[in-house]
């Protein structure tokens, strides 16, 4: 049976739960992969940045070749780096990407972000007072190249990450391909109702990342953030249904209407956050969760980015 996925308006279809992959070190990326398929999960969220897509690529070799799963059945997304953001970047970064993965199609890449960096070199070119060095490629330019790479049948579906409503509504109105998906971060301590309004009205699938909010990483936490996990709310309702707080959170995120790609090496949790099918939240727990949010974002690249005349954190929503 194939797990619930929600329609894009490019008429495939994207699993609403899928395995992020960032931070996944070598060594444990293609392991977590072939944990994840065999338990059921069809969705792998990828990108060039994350530095681990080459062994990403032998773990879908290797469960292709095995024939069990389908190509068809697989969602894979990537997301096209800051220093790729001219028009021929973009093509030389979508071709790296399938190279990388080892594959002819990805079902879903984004724009990773607005703002792009200085290019032709390192993924993070430092610039002074812990600035990178951007580069002015207005992103409308990267989405062009994004549409050809589409019409040629490199990219199924062509969505942005970490865009504002106002960026999204720059890119609808200049697109000939309209985006299909935005991602951006979202948990119960970071709702993003305004942006979720806004990407429902044009028929936009919202993908939150970090939905667990992150709780063990090193990078963009800082002390004394907090841990959704730990939440007492969750915790009770995790307690009634016999469920572990992840497990709450991912099914919040199932009965919103959004996807969630919660990442996680570990097998026991790879299983656990796949396992948010058999029960349901009631309407008062669901009100409840949507109630946490403390508008706390984890990853805020500010301190390198700010600057940049496509940063976007400053708007509103
Ligand atoms: N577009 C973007 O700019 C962007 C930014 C951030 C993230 N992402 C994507 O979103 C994915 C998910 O976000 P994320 O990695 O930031 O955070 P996350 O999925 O919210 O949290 C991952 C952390 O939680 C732990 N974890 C996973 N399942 C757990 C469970 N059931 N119980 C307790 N702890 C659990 C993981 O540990 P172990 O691995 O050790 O089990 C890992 O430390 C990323 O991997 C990436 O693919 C995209």
């Amino acid at each position: 049976m194939s797990p619930p996925s929600l329609k894009l308006n490019s008429g495939h279809s994207i699993p609403t739960i899928g395995l992020g992959t960032w931070q996944s070190k070598p060594g444990e990326v293609a392991a977590a992969i072939k944990t994840a398929v065999a338990a059921g999960y069809r969705h792998i969220d990828c990108a060039h940045v994350y530095q681990n897509q080459k062994e990403v690529g032998e773990a879908l070799k290797e469960i292709l070749d095995e024939g069990k799963v389908k190509r068809e059945e697989l969602f894979i997304t990537s997301k096209i780096w800051n220093t790729f953001h001219s028009e021929a970047k973009t093509h030389e970064n979508v071709d790296i990407i399938l190279a990388d993965l080892q594959l002819s199609y990805v079902d879903l890449m984004l724009i990773h972000w607005p703002q792009g960096y200085a290019e032709g070199g390192e993924l993070f070119p430092a610039g002074e007072n812990g600035k990178m060095r951007y580069s002015d490629v207005d992103y409308l330019e990267t989405w062009k190249a994004l549409e050809a790479a589409h019409k040629a049948g490199k990219c199924r579906s062509i969505g942005v990450s970490n865009f504002t409503s106002k960026q999204i509504q720059r890119v609808w109105d200049a697109a000939e391909v309209k985006p299909a998906c935005l991602q951006v971060e979202l948990h119960p301590y970071f709702t993003q109702v305004k942006l979720r309004e806004f990407c429902k009205e044009k028929g936009i699938v919202v993908v939150g990342y970090s939905p667990l909010g992150n709780p063990g990483s090193a990078f963009f936490r800082k002390d004394g953030d907090p841990n959704v996990l730990t939440n007492d709310v969750v915790a009770a309702i995790a307690k009634a249904h016999g469920k572990t707080p992840a497990q709450i959170v991912l099914r919040w995120f199932v009965e919103s209407g959004l996807s969630a790609i919660p990442k996680s090496v570990t097998p026991q949790r790879i299983l656990e956050n796949f396992s948010v099918f058999d029960f349901k939240l009631t309407a008062e727990e669901m009100k409840s969760i949507d109630e946490l949010n403390r508008g706390w974002r984890l990853v805020d690249p500010s301190p390198r980015d700010g600057d940049h005349p496509f940063f976007g954190f400053n708007d509103e929503f």
